[in-house]
C-alpha cells in the first residue's frame, strides 16, 4: 500500500510536531472546549503523532474520562505513549493501527483529530465510518491546514518560493494541501451537519518569530521537494542557509504568515 503520510517518521519530524503543537496548543484547546468536550468524556483521537493532542485531551477529560489515540507509525506511537506515561495521571491510551481500515470496538462521546484528514486515502469515507462510533449528540472536532496560504506582505520572493515547494511536495504525494479551507464541505460529505468554523494564521515580523516553522517544514519535506523536481538539494540548502529568509524579510519590512489553520466542530445528529 502506498504510504500517504509524506512528512515521514524521522525523529526530526517528531521534534517538529512537538514544536508545532506548542505553537497552537491554545487554539486546539479552544476548539475542543467549543465542541463541548470536558470532564468524563471518552474521546477517539485520530493521527496522534507525538501525542500532544492526546495529552491535551487527557487533561480536559480528567481521570473519569478516557482518550484513545490511534497512530499508524509505531515509533511515533511509542514516543506518544512514553510522554503520556511520563505525565503519570492521564487516562490516555495509544493504539497502533491504520485509520484506513481501523474499526473501533466501542462507542465514544467525541471524535477529534488535528492535521490528519488529508493524509487518509479516503478522508470523507473514513470520517463517515468513524462517526458511526460516536454517540448521538457527540462532538466532532478537527483542525486542518491550508498551506497554500503561506505568504508575506509585502511579498518576499524567497518565502513565495518556499511556499510553492511546500504545496508542490504535498501535491506530489496526493495529499490535499488545502483541505483545511474545505473542512465544512468535508464534514457535510461525511453526513454531518454544517460545522462552526474558526480560522487563524500565525504571523510574525522582524527577527525570529515563525521563521523556524517554514525552515523545519522544508527540511522534513526536502525529499519530496527534490523528487517532485521543484528544487535541487543545493537550492534547498541555499534557501535555508545563514538566516537568509529572516534577512530578506527584515530588509523588506515584511510580515510572514504561516498556513491557514481551520478548526471545525459540530455534533452527531441526535435522532
Ligand atoms: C501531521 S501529523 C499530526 C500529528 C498530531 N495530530 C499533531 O497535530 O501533532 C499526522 C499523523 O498522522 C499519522 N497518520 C497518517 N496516516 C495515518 C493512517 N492511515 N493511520 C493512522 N495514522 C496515520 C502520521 O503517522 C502522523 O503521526
Amino acid at each position: 500500500m502506498q504510504d500517504h503520510y509524506l512528512l515521514g517518521r524521522s525523529s526530526r519530524e517528531l521534534v517538529r510536531l512537538e514544536r508545532q503543537a506548542a505553537l497552537i496548543e491554545a487554539e486546539t484547546e479552544a476548539l475542543f472546549r467549543r465542541a463541548g468536550i470536558g470532564r468524563g468524556d471518552s474521546v477517539l483521537e485520530i493521527g496522534s503523532g507525538a501525542g500532544d493532542v492526546a495529552m491535551l485531551l487527557g487533561r480536559l477529560v480528567g481521570p473519569a474520562g478516557a482518550v484513545l489515540g490511534v497512530e499508524r507509525a509505531a515509533d511515533s506511537a511509542a514516543l506518544a505513549a512514553a510522554r503520556i506515561a511520563a505525565v503519570g495521571d492521564l487516562a490516555v491510551q495509544i493504539e497502533v493501527a491504520d485509520l484506513n481500515t481501523f474499526v473501533p470496538t466501542k462507542r465514544f462521546d467525541a471524535l477529534v483529530g488535528r492535521f490528519i484528514l488529508p493524509y487518509l486515502e479516503d478522508p470523507v469515507g473514513t470520517l463517515a465510518r468513524l462517526i458511526g462510533h460516536v454517540r448521538p449528540g457527540g462532538a466532532i472536532a478537527f483542525m486542518e491546514f491550508d498551506v497554500r496560504q503561506i505568504g508575506s506582505a509585502p511579498e518576499v520572493p524567497l518565502l513565495s518560493e518556499i511556499g510553492r515547494w511546500i504545496v508542490g511536495a504535498y501535491e506530489y504525494r496526493g495529499v490535499a494541501p488545502g483541505l483545511g479551507s474545505s473542512l465544512g464541505a468535508t464534514f457535510r460529505a461525511a453526513g454531518l451537519p454544517w460545522p462552526e468554523l474558526a480560522a487563524f494564521q500565525k504571523s510574525s515580523c522582524g527577527p525570529g518569530g515563525i521563521i523556524w516553522y517554514f525552515e523545519q517544514l522544508v527540511r522534513t519535506l526536502a525529499p519530496e521537494i527534490v523528487a517532485a523536481g521543484l528544487a535541487t538539494e543545493a537550492e534547498i540548502a541555499a534557501a535555508l542557509r545563514d538566516g537568509r529568509l529572516e534577512a530578506e524579510g527584515i530588509a523588506r519590512g515584511a510580515t510572514f504568515y504561516g498556513p491557514r489553520w481551520v478548526s471545525g466542530w459540530t455534533h452527531v445528529p441526535s435522532g
